[in-house]
């Protein structure tokens, strides 16, 4: 089993897994459509009461098998492992389209190098987002296949450092902006009439478990390479901590501009390619800024693409005992037919899913709800199908704190993202009664529960398939040939 070099190393590199996207552009994205400070409350619940917890309980797990996501399961119960087969699938297909978006940064960072003005509709209407999808794929197997010191964390140690750095000087710019007490208030000011939301727990829940990416077999992944010395709950205390710090940040960044530019803060996905450009485009020093910004969105976008696909290369490798250049090179070439149709959905050819950019259907199915779903799996397995837990556990992290984390995994967690999901799942539902539901708003009849359970029902046929794969005569004849030539 491959190992970090350092606690240190391991640290950043699960900082790096953890620090994305999702900070940058989906949190205040999120909070701003979520009526601003409003959306704390349920998100620091969410994060202390939840994902850190899960955190701890997924990279104990992690250390205790020396596997991953797909042996982990599959020593609880042997069928288990298409569990785990169809979270690597779930986390794949985030994947596919996270990397669009990742090449999405690298283009604004160039337009604002070259000091060039486009709108996302004309950037995105062209063959290069198709370019730069591909060109972030290869550079995340590249990475991948470097090993897990070489490559992993060697790239985290260096990218994470500047990321947070430049994000902090960005920040310290924006104190100078007129719209910085406005952005603050927004940000900061707790709202507790609309508490009662259960969409907006469900975005919040969403939210931190996406942030921090929790409950998806990428940290179990990332600890069965930690060290014994290691510990633990420290360690998911600083990269929770780090997390919300790089969110906040975000925040504290992109609110003033809105706010002293004149801008809608409630831009949902917008906010970052069309309504920061606009602002970018007319404030001194602009071209800088922008690139800054988009240069720090696609460090910490790489960072994240790289730990979603070793999760997948680890399993690969374990599974069929291939070589991690190989696994590297076919599942690169599999994303990268897997997100093509993502990186159409915005350009001329308009792939759309029951009118949907295709892009935008797999988030808000898998990326929104098919991360819960995972997670209640994780949870719910390995403490109701497997006794021993409870004593791993407490080998791992220590028993005071095993005192705390069993329960809260065994019923709480499960309990609050099985009802949180829930609700997400019926505010899809075009059904008039359940349309009344508070906060509930009509999607689109497809998006959320049809296409939940069309892509959850797929990916277990696949994930059947590759397991039975894994037990067929010639696999097995193919693994003692290979084995054969190896020895
Ligand atoms: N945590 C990453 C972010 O905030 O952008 C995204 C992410 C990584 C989501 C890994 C899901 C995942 F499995």
């Amino acid at each position: 089993m491959e190992r970090w070099s350092s606690g240190a190393g391991f640290i950043l590199a699960a900082i790096g897994s953890a620090v994305g996207i999702g900070n940058i552009w989906r949190f205040p994205a999120v909070l701003g459509g979520n009526g601003g400070g409003a959306y704390l409350i349920p998100y620091l619940i969410a994060v202390f009461f939840c994902a850190l917890p899960l955190m701890i309980f997924e990279l104990a797990l992690g250390r205790h098998f020396q596997g991953t996501i797909v042996s982990a399961f599959r020593s609880v119960r042997h069928p288990f492992r298409v569990f785990g087969w169809m979270i690597c699938g779930i986390v794949f297909l985030i994947l596919s389209y996270y990397l669009v978006i990742a090449g999405w940064t690298l283009g604004y960072f160039f337009f604002a190098l070259s000091g060039e003005r486009i709108s996302f509709a004309d950037f995105s209407a062209g063959w290069l987002p198709v370019v730069l999808f591909a060109v972030t794929a290869l550079a995340t197997g590249i990475v991948v296949s470097g090993g897990v010191r070489k490559g992993i964390e060697r790239m985290s140690t260096l990218l994470i450092p500047v990321s947070v750095g430049t994000l902090i000087i960005l920040a310290l710019y924006c104190t100078t902006l007129p719209g910085f007490s406005r952005g603050m208030d927004f940000l900061f000011t707790p709202d507790f009439t609309v508490l009662g939301s259960p969409l907006l727990w469900g975005a919040a829940f969403g939210q931190a478990f996406f942030s921090l990416s929790v409950g998806m077999g990428i940290l179990l992944t990332y600890g069965a390479y930690a060290d014994r010395e290691q510990a633990i709950p420290a360690a998911s205390l600083i990269i929770t901590v780090a997390d919300l710090g790089v969110a906040l940040l975000s925040g504290i960044v992109i609110f003033p501009i809105v706010f002293s530019f004149g801008l809608a803060p409630a831009a949902g996905a917008e906010l970052a390619f069309t309504t920061l450009p606009q602002a970018f485009a007319v404030m001194p020093g602009g071209r800088v800024i922008a690139a800054a910004f988009f240069l720090v969105l696609f460090f910490a976008a790489l960072t994240s693409a790289i730990s979603m696909l070793e999760m997948s290369v680890a399993a690969l490798r374990e599974s069929f005992l291939w070589s991690r250049r190989r696994s590297a090179a076919v599942l690169t070439a599999a994303v990268l037919a897997t997100g093509l149709p993502s990186a159409l959905s915005y350009s001329a050819a308009d792939l759309r899913f029951d009118g949907i950019p295709v892009l935008d259907f797999l988030d808000e199915t898998i990326g929104t709800l098919g991360l819960p779903v995972a997670a209640i799996f994780l949870a719910i397995v390995f403490t109701w199908f497997f006794s021993p837990t409870r004593d791993l556990l407490a080998r791992e992290i220590g028993n005071g704190l095993a005192r705390i984390i069993y329960p809260l995994c065994t019923y709480i967690i499960p309990a609050v993202l099985i009802m949180t999901t829930a609700a997400r799942m019926a505010s899809g539902v075009d059904y008039p009664g359940l349309r009344n539901l508070p906060g509930s708003e009509f999607i689109g009849p497809l998006l959320q529960i049809e296409g939940i359970v069309i892509i959850i029902l797929l990916l277990l046929a696949a994930s059947v398939v590759a397991c039975r794969l894994g037990r067929c005569p010639l696999a097995g004849r193919l693994r003692t040939w290979r084995r054969r030539g190896n020895s």
